[in-house]
């Protein structure tokens, strides 16, 4: 059918806005090893789904010759479309338009989809990849990002916000993706920092690199400002479609609920035999999880950073749930600051969006020494604690070895509102491991003795005695059953869907004032 001039005109500017900053521009973003914000979004979404809002809009600035160059849709691409069928808002950053740059209709558009994902109770992706301010605008891009800040704060607990950084994203505007739930980045190709390598060299005197400075490896290994970095874009797009298939649409929405055929009733063997007799052995967490999710799926977020707490999302009997678990495998799982706030944060995302925390808790307790006392283990523990605490999501606890001290209450215990605790017949719930507990409370007696290192092997081998087993702990109560290790995946399975129906809250506050 001929088209009418109108509708020709329609399509020949729709077609102008599929270029963006023109072929050249786009060459360049290929050549960097960067896909376009087009690209990405068909990489993103469910083939065709996505519907563009303000493909039309152009900048209105007039200074630096900008009035010459209106380039539509701007530079950041914006609209709906659905992941898995589930709707989702995006926003993508046109790199080949100004550089991606941020002004007054840039922040317009990405507000205005964030104001229709709250509303409507979806999901709001970001991906980045842009200059920062843009230059020529002035305080009016300043305004912008914080239009956007307040936004990201406001939605925070409403609606699960994802940025994923695809290339440079650096001065204020890293604040808007760290004021999301999720952090994914590309590696080799993209990097955060609030200020570049020309002013750290200025003010600090230090030559780095950008990758050294804010690279993938930099905020996922030691920042841990990043949650997830992956080799590619594609794999980053990918594993952000992965992402929310775990996660509710909304706050008000119940745990997403994906069935599966792994036998809700499946006893692992293994299990029975996988904890070391000595119990300075390690042994990796993970396995132990593989062996009780629904098909051994573990999606694991911060994976490379604090590896000494772990934490991700599973399924048990098909519903969704948020796995927290010591490593005895690094460090012996000593909950330090940074395993502290990964753990904290976690378990705080996991509440706000109605989605069960299992705890599995091998922990020796706190990292001593000065270097963690100064830089606030006080503060930090404090907020694990407080996530715990607040948290009215159903809560499991599976104690499998050591639970010791301060960590012992910490790691979702009975007393901060745990549901169901149970424990392998290898837990061993004391103030303190055998060694140190000898060590002070038979100081003088020790000192005493003819033969200190025999005394002391009595003395360590009576406590191991008392304390060193579950049972303590169960006769009053604070566990509420010892189980074989084979049995986990079932009790866990049960007690959730015991738990389907929980009610419970908090005092009414304007809101609580974690440590922060
Ligand atoms: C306007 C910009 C721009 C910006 C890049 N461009 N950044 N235009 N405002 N902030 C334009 C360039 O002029 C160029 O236009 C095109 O985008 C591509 O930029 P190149 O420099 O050619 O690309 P590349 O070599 O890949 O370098 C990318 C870059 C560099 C590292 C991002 O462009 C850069 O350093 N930009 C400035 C970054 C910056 O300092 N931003 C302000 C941060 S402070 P043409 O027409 O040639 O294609 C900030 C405050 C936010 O953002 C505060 C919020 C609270």
């Amino acid at each position: 059918m001929k088209e009418t001039p109108k509708i020709q005109q329609l399509n020949d500017l729709k077609a102008q806005t599929r270029l963006g900053g023109g072929q050249a521009r786009i060459d360049a973003q290929h050549k960097k090893g960067r896909l376009t914000a087009r690209e990405r979004l068909d990489l993103l979404l469910d083939r065709g789904s996505f519907r563009e809002v303000d493909p039309f809009v152009v900048h209105r600035t007039t200074d630096f010759g900008l009035d010459g160059q209106k380039i539509m849709s701007d530079s950041v691409v914006t609209g709906w479309g659905t992941i898995d069928e589930r709707l989702v808002y995006v926003y993508s950053q046109d790199f080949t338009v100004f550089g991606g740059s941020l002004g007054e209709v840039h922040a317009e558009k990405i507000c205005k989809i964030m104001d229709m994902a709250m509303k409507n109770g979806a999901p709001v992706i970001g991906l980045n990849d842009s200059g920062g301010a843009r230059i020529q605008e002035g305080v009016v891009a300043l305004g912008g990002y914080a239009d956007i800040f307040l936004r990201n704060t406001m939605a925070s607990g409403v609606i699960p916000q994802i940025s994923a950084i695809m290339g440079p994203c650096a001065g204020g505007a890293v604040y808007s993706p760290a004021l999301t739930d999720f952090i994914f980045m590309t590696r080799n190709t993209s990097y955060m920092f609030v200020t570049g390598p020309d002013v750290v060299k200025t003010v600090t005197h230090e030559e780095v690199t950008q990758e050294e400075l804010g690279g993938a490896s930099v905020h996922s290994e030691k920042s841990g400002v990043c949650h997830i970095a992956a080799d590619s874009e594609a794999d980053t797009l990918y594993l952000i479609r992965k992402l929310l298939g775990y996660l509710p649409q909304n706050n008000m929405e119940d745990t997403p609920f994906t069935p599966t055929s792994d036998d809700p009733l499946r006893m692992e063997e293994a299990l029975n035999t996988l904890i070391p007799d000595d119990a300075n052995k390690p042994y990796d967490i993970k396995e132990v999880i593989r062996h009780i999710v629904d098909d051994g799926n573990f999606f694991e977020i911060h994976e490379n950073y604090a590896a000494n707490i772990v934490v991700g999302f599973a399924r048990l009997g098909g519903t969704s749930v948020g796995i927290v678990a010591n490593q005895p495998a690094v460090l012996a799982g000593v909950l330090d600051i940074d395993a502290s706030e990964k753990g904290a944060r976690f378990v705080r995302f996991c509440d706000a969006f109605n989605i069960p925390i299992i705890t599995f808790e091998d922990v020796p307790g706190f990292l001593p020494g000065t270097i963690q006392e100064h830089h606030g283990i006080i503060r930090s523990g404090a907020k694990l604690l407080y996530a715990y605490c607040e948290a009215t999501v159903p809560k499991l606890t599976v104690i499998t070895r050591k639970a010791y001290g301060g960590a012992y209450c910490v790691m979702s215990s009975k007393h901060i509102r745990s549901d169901l605790n149970l424990a392998w017949p290898t837990a061993e719930i004391a103030v303190m491991g055998p060694d140190g507990a000898v060590n002070i409370i038979f100081r003088r007696e020790l000192e005493a003795a003819k033969d200190p290192v025999k005394r002391k092997a009595e003395l360590v081998a009576d406590y191991k005695e008392k304390f060193a087993n579950p049972y303590v702990a169960a006769s009053r109560g604070y566990i509420d059953d010892v189980i074989e290790p084979k049995e986990t995946r079932p009790r866990l399975i049960n007690a959730l869907a015991m738990l389907s129906n929980k009610r419970d809250s908090n005092p009414a506050k304007k809101h609580g004032n974690i440590p922060l």
